[in-house]
């Protein structure tokens, strides 16, 4: 049926276009891809592998719609004309059959790394080829990481990739740790950065078996980090492919590009009761102002110091005879339960939106 139609639009002196494929999961790369073919012609009519053919192709559990449905979608874009199903791992057969006046394939090929039987069969159909250009990151395979990883389904953790930032003694690191070992908080760590190069926040990642690295902070004044800091700090975070980033203790203000670069995305622990005492010393400063009460606080990063939205806190009383040593050590009990706890919360609620 479909060759008599290509001879049909051969006398009008119009062009069939012929491209195949599994359209497993339709997505905009596809779209664009087939708007594209179709442009090349007067009709485009999509070879679609069927199900046995896909399965080869692209494993077991594949494809996730059967051909019926597949092909239903497809029937419903403007810019396809017919759609057929064929059976084999190969479109050879139906290249034979309907001898379009052109070919349309995309992503990585050439005409030369065709398959050599379709190659030869479009030769016999003396059949124009035109190879088409992905587009970058759209792709029935990246959707599927995409939603397995969204799901849990196939991936080791159902929690995000977390990055720890954190300049000291890393007990807040060591909580988050703990907290994933005990199964209390699905994440996983995939990256441990530093500004100081001997610190024992480097040291604990390191035995954990975690990646951890210095980052040369620059010389820049009050606590800023250089371009070049924060240029490296992005890319290594971007290539550890980070979802959420814990500053714990991390001595420096935090600004773009990486602020930019994970916006909402940035958590930070403060050994206060928020907006009370930002900056360096909170602890000494609740003690020293008479206050009775005071506590730590879990808040998004924003550019300011301390000003970012505040997720959560805990309370800590300030006891007649503390020191800054005794408060600050039970501040920091109620961070290490807190923190990990609101990461969790975080995550589930999609990034403290
Ligand atoms: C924590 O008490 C944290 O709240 C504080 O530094 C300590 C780091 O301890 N952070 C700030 O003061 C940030 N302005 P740790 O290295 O043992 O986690």
């Amino acid at each position: 049926m479909v060759a008599a139609w290509r001879d049909q639009l051969d006398r009008e002196e119009k062009k069939l276009v012929l491209t195949n494929g599994c359209f497993d999961l339709l997505h905009v790369g596809h779209v664009r891809y087939l708007r594209e073919a179709r442009a090349l012609g007067d009709a485009l009519v999509v070879a679609l592998n069927g199900d046995a053919s896909v399965r080869e192709l692209k494993g077991e559990g594949r494809p996730m719609n059967t051909a019926e449905d597949r092909a239903e979608i497809l029937c419903a874009l403007e810019c396809v004309d017919r759609v057929v199903v064929f059976d084999e791992k190969r479109a050879t057969r139906v290249i034979d059959t309907i001898r379009p006046h052109l070919y349309a394939k995309g992503g990585d090929y050439t005409p030369e790394s065709l398959n050599p039987e379709e190659r030869a069969a479009l030769d016999r159909a003396n059949t124009e080829i035109r190879i088409l250009s992905l587009v970058p990151g759209k792709s029935t395979s990246a959707t599927l990481k995409r939603m397995q990883d969204d799901s849990g389904g196939g991936s080791k953790n159902k929690g995000p990739r977390l990055a720890v930032l954190g300049s000291g003694r890393g007990s807040n690191f060591e909580a988050i740790a703990d907290a994933i070992d005990a199964g209390t908080l699905e994440a996983e760590i995939a990256l441990v950065i530093s500004d100081v190069a001997h610190s024992r926040i480097l040291a604990l990642a390191q035995e954990r078996g975690i990646p951890a690295i210095h980052i040369e902070p620059g010389s820049e004044k009050g606590g800023r980090l250089s371009d070049a800091a924060l240029k490296e700090i992005v890319d290594r975070l971007e290539a550890a492919s980070v979802d959420l980033i814990a500053l714990a203790g991390f001595m420096r203000i935090v600004r773009a590009p990486l602020l930019t670069a994970f916006p909402g995305r940035i958590l930070n622990i403060h050994p206060s009761l928020l907006p009370k005492y930002p900056g360096l010393g909170a602890w000494r400063q609740a003690l020293e102002s008479g206050d009775t009460e005071t506590g730590c606080t879990v808040h998004l990063v924003d550019a300011g110091v301390d000003t970012g939205k505040t997720l959560a806190q805990a309370k800590v009383p300030i006891l007649p005879g503390d020191t800054a040593e005794t408060l600050h050590a039970r501040i920091q009990e109620q961070e290490h339960r807190l923190y990990p706890q609101v990461i969790a919360e975080t995550w589930r609620a999609g990034l403290g939106q």
